[in-house]
């Protein structure tokens, strides 16, 4: 008997064999009946019996619709039952040898095409198993996204109250000095946690596919900076920041979003520039668009990644060890994001001399 037929007329035994193989899972967490989890299994049995009658798909990668569609079923299926990966491999394992055996052991007459049956099968199996992977892969990676997504989004609130808290506390004149402290420091520490859960929330929403939303307006570059340098100055007062605004800057693009940009670079510089020296903004009007650099003094970002920093959650080694790891390496990868959605650039230059990154936005940009 040809293993096609062999499988569709032993269903019923080989779903036997595979509740034998499901009950040493712990399936008892799973959030889909044991009915559905069979249904799956028998489509998959199917499938494989209809793909072993059909000769082999001629592209390069030996796809077939039907074939592909089933076994991305069965990985979405297994996905939200809780099977870990490792259990999807071994439950295909399981039926490859289930079958083989029963067909080997249960048929008389194998015939002489047997060994086409057996290349083919193991083809047909191997190709459902690859592709029940990747989507079981993709599947979990965008299940994590939104949980971080989820997490980020819903962190803003109670952090909107310390931040409002701490305000509430500092603005209380008849509390000691020690008490007014403590409440700067709360609110610098918020300040800062907003901001790496903004860039986060950015981060899951364009590894989701969204691109990053702008909400363009009439606004003026200088003010964006002037507000971006307020906030990193009540954060830093001990450092020193230079200003230099030259030419009309006003243009048609999303202050805020920019303001963000802006904050993540001034507080790079901050964070990875020479503690004793100025951090500098710089904004020119250029030809056909405005330029805005920020400069730090310190010790050069190696060659070699340089073009890797904008990668997220890329960063880069810490001279000394008294400095503390505290971003998520989400802040480049954020602002070339928000350059990216205004039809900008941004760009890096390091040398012994110093760090500088470099925005450019154009000035009539295409309607996002
Ligand atoms: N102005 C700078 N001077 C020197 N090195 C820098 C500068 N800006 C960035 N880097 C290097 O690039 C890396 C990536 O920067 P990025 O802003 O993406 O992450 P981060 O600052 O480490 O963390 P986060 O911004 O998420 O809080 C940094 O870890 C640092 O090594
Ligand atoms: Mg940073």
């Amino acid at each position: 008997m040809r293993l096609a037929d062999f499988i569709d007329a032993n269903l019923d035994e080989l779903l036997g064999d595979w509740r034998r193989f499901a009950q040493q899972l712990d399936l008892r967490r799973s959030a889909v009946s044991g009915h559905a989890l069979q249904t799956s299994t028998r489509s998959l049995l199917r499938q494989l019996a209809a793909d072993l009658r059909t000769p082999p798909a001629e592209d390069s990668a030996g796809q077939k619709p039907g074939a592909t569609r089933q076994a991305r079923a069965h990985a979405r299926n297994r996905l939200r039952a809780g099977f870990t990966l490792a259990e999807v491999v071994s439950e295909y394992c399981a039926l490859r040898i289930n079958i083989l055996e029963r067909w080997t052991r249960e048929t008389d007459d194998i015939g002489p095409d047997a060994s086409k049956d057996l290349v083919r099968f193991n083809q047909a199996l191997d190709q459902a198993l690859k592709e029940s992977i990747s989507r079981y892969s993709a599947g979990l990676e965008r299940a994590r996204d939104l949980f971080v997504g989820i997490l980020a989004h819903d962190l803003r609130t109670p952090l909107g109250a310390i931040a409002m808290s701490a305000q509430a506390l500092l603005h209380n004149e008849g509390l000691p000095d020690r008490c007014l402290q403590a409440a700067a420091r709360i609110g610098h520490s918020g300040s800062r946690m907003q901001r790496m859960i903004d860039d986060l929330l950015d981060f899951t929403r364009t590894r989701l596919g969204s691109p990053l939303p702008l909400a363009r307006s009439r606004a003026d570059l200088a003010d964006v900076c002037a507000r971006a340098l307020d906030e990193i100055r009540a954060a830093h007062p001990e450092r020193t920041f230079l200003l230099e605004c030259q030419g009309p800057l006003a243009g048609h693009w999303d202050p805020n979003r920019l303001a963000q940009l802006l904050a993540n670079l001034l507080d790079n510089a901050v964070q990875h520039g020479h503690p004793a020296r100025p951090v500098a903004l710089r904004v020119r009007r250029a030809e056909d668009g405005v330029i805005a650099e920020v400069h730090n003094d310190g010790p050069a970002i190696p060659a070699h990644m340089r073009h890797q920093i904008f990668d997220p959650l890329m960063r880069g080694p810490r001279p000394g060890t008294e400095r503390r790891q505290t971003g998520l390496g989400l802040g480049l990868y954020i602002a070339r994001q928000i350059a990216v959605a205004h039809q900008g650039t941004l760009a890096v230059t390091s040398a012994e001399s110093g760090t500088t990154f470099t925005l450019w936005l154009p000035d009539a940009p295409s309607a996002p």
